[in-house]
């Protein structure tokens, strides 16, 4: 793993529903480190899952007292990776000084966070303000993508691909628009403000959305690609998907997704649009997956990056460790 991961090491990343992490242990994949998650009392603990004996993975083993014991001849460790008891040893050699990588971990907002980095200083966990707002109906959905984090990033972010990948569901390539798009480079962010695009022109925005104000699609670093629509009350509709390398090419997606309650529950928003947006989700994971299959099969990628393309070269740059936020607000016109 190489593609940006000093910056994602150094945040906080979703690896987990919190109702996926019960009374066993749990395997999970981050930036190629191969983890176990447990309960340990009221914390959570992640550790390197291997055990330092005779590398079997811990997430075989069982939690004893709040230590994981290895399934093989039985070591346990705590929380903190410490060795605290080899069975059958001879009571004076110490086995603290056996030990394992561990991790910061924390449960907030539904999900398990993990913090590679421990030594970075940015150690505020954020969840999306939405997430947590009263006045909406939250729902967390999670998949897995193949696919590199920019190519998936762009491809949640960007519209130009709707009217071919989602034809008729999101856009259709017929009755296209001239909207006016306002960009804004931030320090942590790259904002898109797209106005006088009323409604989009597929079936979901005709049926199921108000009258559109506007909409925001937003970057946020290290993986987040965002999106908020706009009536002329507020906010009705937000998702905030965490798009986290298990591997270069191999993502796990965390999709925050928000309605405003209104005379309609947002639960019953869930429950009509769900259908049309897995079938959105599902075409452009099939995209991504084939996408990358190509890459693969050329041994890497050889784009054209044009100026249709507002978001990537902010991404790339915000992911880089560039500061964009010097370059000033700007708009530009383009067609979807
Ligand atoms: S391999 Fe884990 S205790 Fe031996
Ligand atoms: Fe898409």
């Amino acid at each position: 793993m190489n593609l940006y991961s000093e910056v994602l090491k150094m945040n906080w990343l979703p690896v987990c529903k919190s109702c996926e992490l019960k009374k066993k242990p749990l395997h999970i994949k981050l930036l190629d480190e191969e983890i176990v998650l447990f309960r340990n009392g009221q914390n959570i603990s992640a550790l390197r899952d291997r055990c330092p004996h005779r590398n079997v993975p811990l997430s075989k083993g069982r939690i004893i007292n709040n230590c994981i014991q290895c399934p093989y001849h039985g070591w346990k460790f705590d929380g903190l990776g410490i060795c605290r008891e080899t069975p059958g040893a001879n009571p004076v050699e110490p086995c603290q000084s056996y030990k394992i990588p561990a991790f910061k971990a924390q449960e907030e907002a539904g999900l398990i966070w993990v913090k590679l980095d421990s030594t970075s200083v940015t150690d505020i966990l954020k969840p999306p303000v939405h997430a947590l707002n009263k006045d909406f109906s939250t729902q967390i959905w999670t998949t897995s993508i193949k696919g590199s984090l920019i190519n998936a990033l762009e491809n949640f972010l960007d519209g130009t691909h709707t009217h071919f990948v989602h034809s008729g569901l999101v856009r259709s390539e017929k009755d296209r628009k001239t909207i006016t798009a306002e960009i804004t480079p931030r320090a942590d962010r790259v904002e898109i403000i797209y106005k006088n695009e009323s409604s989009q022109n597929g079936i979901i925005s005709k049926f199921f959305e108000p009258e559109r104000y506007e909409s925001k699609a937003s970057f946020i670093t290290p993986c987040i690609a965002e999106l908020e629509y706009t009536d002329k009350n507020g906010a009705y509709f937000m998702v905030s998907a965490y798009l986290v390398p298990e591997t270069n090419t191999e993502l796990k997606v965390f999709a925050i997704i928000s309605h405003r309650n209104s005379f309609i529950p947002g639960f019953l928003k869930h429950m009509v649009i769900n259908p049309f947006f897995r079938t959105v989700l599902r075409q452009d994971k099939k995209i991504l997956g084939i996408q990358q299959d190509c890459i693969d099969r050329f041994g890497g990628e050889n784009f054209i990056v044009t100026k249709q393309d507002l978001m990537r070269p902010y991404i790339h740059k915000l992911l880089s460790g560039e500061d964009i936020s010097p370059i000033p607000k700007f708009s530009t016109l383009i067609y979807l």
